[in-house]
């Protein structure tokens, strides 16, 4: 594979496709009181995900941003009552979005391939797959980010109350390629109030979609003794909107 296929559903092997025939459905999460999450792993086989890492190694990681938003000191030392601690949200990643025509990720996404690939109907059609509510078509939001040893992100919710399109919820698909380098990394989640769900998102291939907003993290990436330097996650990140918009917060 010397670019990524136009069409992501072509990334997939017989179970991956099966899931897409028969998809378990975040609504019925929701109506179980659970999170709205759900995940499938080891439905792109081992070949192709070599060669996707292959491919996001060499066109994207040199245009890769750091994200890097470090504990504000204030938040200890302007403390001025016990126990008043708050944190907003931390997070240290590689990054590289698609918004700026200008870009060189722009560029390099476009040139390998991955631009058309997650941009495609049945990248889309991915995430619809476990909705019923309709997800919009015309345009979605699509990001790379690289999680490195020790990279993580601190919790969060993902709650946009300003964003009407979003405010009472969206979609984030997340697909997901470690190298052999990778010892773990957690996905964190909120189940019923408390941050008590985890799940390892570190096996070769997975994909995670999410029905957000709800309170999650993730812990830092741990590699493999004396392979620190070569461990890289990459995640391909595309946030659906419903359209139109749902009506009511489920949280
Ligand atoms: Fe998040």
């Amino acid at each position: 594979m010397d670019r990524f296929p136009s069409e992501f559903e072509a990334l997939l092997n017989r179970k991956g496709r099966r899931v897409l025939a028969d998809a378990p459905q975040l609504e019925d999460l929701i109506a179980k009181r659970r999170t709205p999450i759900v995940f499938f792993d080891d439905i792109i086989d081992r070949g192709v995900v070599d060669d996707c890492i292959r491919l996001l190694d060499d066109a994207l990681y040199p245009c890769l941003r750091r994200m890097h938003t470090p504990i504000p000191r204030e938040s200890l030392t302007g403390m001025t009552a016990n126990y008043s601690e708050a944190l907003a949200k931390t997070v240290r990643v590689r990054t590289a979005t698609f918004n700026s025509r200008a870009s060189q990720a722009l560029a390099a996404a476009r040139e390998s391939g991955l631009y058309d690939m997650m941009t495609s109907a049945s990248f889309r059609r991915f995430a619809q797959a476990v909705t019923g509510s309709h997800l919009r078509e015309d345009f979605w939001g699509r990001q790379v980010i690289c999680y490195e040893s020790g990279d993580y992100s601190g919790p969060h919710n993902d709650h946009h109350p300003e964003r009407a399109e979003a405010r009472n919820g969206f979609i984030d698909f997340h697909v997901m390629f470690s190298n052999a380098a990778v010892a773990n990394q957690l996905l964190v989640y909120e189940e019923r109030g408390f941050l008590s769900s985890a799940r390892d998102v570190s096996c070769r291939s997975a994909i995670a979609i999410y029905r957000l907003p709800f309170w999650h993290y993730t812990t830092p990436l741990v590699a493999r003794a004396g392979r620190e330097s070569e461990a890289r996650r990459w995640l391909l990140l595309g946030s659906f909107d419903y359209d139109p918009p749902l009506d009511t917060l489920a949280y």
